[in-house]
């Protein structure tokens, strides 16, 4: 049995299985780095404060570094009877430097420590989630543009509602992401906050300075309650809860990118290299990398759930329960850098099957709309037009045609004022291009949007 750092009390032997089941080692060493940044500052400061001696520091910061430097070249071992991240560093510290290294954990406590680590690991996180998301958010604007003219079927219910630009349709993901960026940005605020110096619980007795350390981790604000400093977990439900929303958004896209490439609707094709076929039918090419990320939006709400239960009925302080605040938050932030990643590379080779999309909106009743519209503007009331219009579809079902193959005759027969212009009128293209309200379909329009859109970025 290695001596435990809190020995002292304890008459009887730990149990190795125990002991396994106590450790947090096995996840938590993904935090060495702000571990270790966080006990640099923490010596800095005891030094500046004559707490401990300039020698000494000088001892905890060569050996801090060094242990990094093992860390990175695969040379660290870590011990489940050490628990965790902090008291594995510690024990490396007291092995290289012996005594000094002893002095580290002076007016400091692990649950301050793992707090600050948390603090650094998730803005550092966060960050790398922001930037994940203006590339999704710049792949859109550059396909958007690069297909401005395209038009397809626009739906509600999943029935052919109206034509709009494919432009328009992708970039309503755009503003989806704008949001999440714009949570993920203010939840920021929250995260960015220093609670070394809290202790255990209530502070300590030492003349620290706390603003010191917050200054040199770089940490925009600082915990006010030590109590509060060592509890706070909302920094995480927050993250959990901006990731989840932001799976929500790249699951519907890929319900669309899967309802896409159907060979029903063919709209699109995705990659080789972002599908997968089958061990047994040789024809096929499934969406896998789109269906894995919608999947995977069950697993981050899943750990918001349980970041919710853990935390309720919690009292104050600290608890062990708190350990549990990792595996599903590490996991989340894997989940949505990578399918970020991978949404990103799908739209980047994707192909739009142009001939295909065109025809699919000539040979619908999207159009009937516009019919209806047609009407009001020679006087009759929307609601007449409406069954006028609705006959007139019920009349195509029926002959197997659509209204743009219905004769001038047939249209007077069902209203006097229609004229031979409503050819021109019922073509998709005019259909999208008379959409002239702001944030519309039209061609113009979206390029407006497209523009508000860049200035986002
Ligand atoms: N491994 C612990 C965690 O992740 C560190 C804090 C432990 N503090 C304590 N007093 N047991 O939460």
């Amino acid at each position: 049995m290695s001596k435990k750092a809190w020995g002292g009390r304890f008459q009887e032997e730990s149990i190795s299985w125990v002991e396994e089941f106590n450790a947090s080692i096995h996840f938590d060493k993904v935090l060495i780095e702000e571990d270790i940044n966080g006990s640099l500052a923490h010596a800095g400061m005891l030094a500046a404060q004559n707490i401990i001696s300039e020698d000494e520091y000088s001892q905890i910061k060569a050996g801090l570094l060094s242990i990094l430097e093992d860390y990175n070249k695969g040379q660290l071992t870590f011990s489940v009877s050490r628990e965790d991240i902090h008291m594995n560093v510690e024990a490396a510290l007291i092995e290289k430097i012996g005594s000094a290294g002893g002095k580290l954990h002076t007016a400091r406590s692990r649950n301050d420590q793992v707090a600050t680590d948390m603090h650094l690991f998730v803005k550092k996180e966060v960050n790398a989630v922001i930037q994940a998301t203006e590339m999704l958010q710049q792949t859109i604007i550059d396909l958007a543009e690069a297909h401005i003219d395209v038009i397809m079927p626009g739906y509600t219910h999943l029935q052919r509602a109206q034509p709009i630009l494919f432009s328009h349709h992708i970039m309503t993901y755009f503003w989806m992401l704008e949001r999440d960026k714009s949570r993920f940005n203010d939840s920021l605020k929250r995260i960015d906050l220093s609670p070394l110096g809290a202790g255990a619980i209530s502070g300590t007795t030492f003349n620290i300075d706390r603003f010191q350390t917050k200054d040199d981790l770089g940490f925009e604000g600082i915990y006010h309650n030590s109590m509060d400093a060592v509890s706070d977990r909302d920094y995480i439900v927050e993250t959990l809860s901006n990731i989840s929303l932001s799976m929500v958004h790249l699951s519907r896209l890929s319900e669309e990118l899967i309802f896409w490439t159907t060979d029903e609707a063919n709209f699109v094709t995705l990659s080789d290299a972002f599908t997968t076929g089958s061990s047994m039918m040789p024809q096929k090419k499934n969406p896998d990398m789109a269906e894995l990320i919608r999947g995977k939006t069950g697993r981050t709400s899943g750990h918001l759930m349980a970041m919710l239960m853990l935390l309720k009925g919690l009292p104050l302080t600290y608890n062990k329960d708190m350990q549990e605040d990792k595996e599903g938050l590490f996991d989340s932030l894997t989940t949505i850098k990578g399918s970020l990643k991978i949404m990103n590379g799908m739209l980047e080779t994707l192909t739009i099957n142009e001939a295909v999309l065109e025809a699919a909106v000539n040979e619908d009743f999207s159009n009937a709309t516009e019919l209806a519209d047609y009407l009001v503007a020679k006087g009759i009331p929307f609601r007449d037009s409406h069954e006028i219009v609705g006959k007139l579809v019920l009349t195509c079902i029926n002959q197997g045609i659509y209204l743009k193959d219905l004769t001038l005759e047939a249209f007077k027969d069902a209203s006097e004022v229609i004229e031979d212009d409503i050819y021109n009128i019922l073509s998709p293209k005019v259909v999208v291009n008379r959409r002239v309200s702001y944030g519309s379909t039209g061609t113009e329009s979206v390029k407006q949007q497209i523009e508000v859109a860049k200035n986002h970025m």
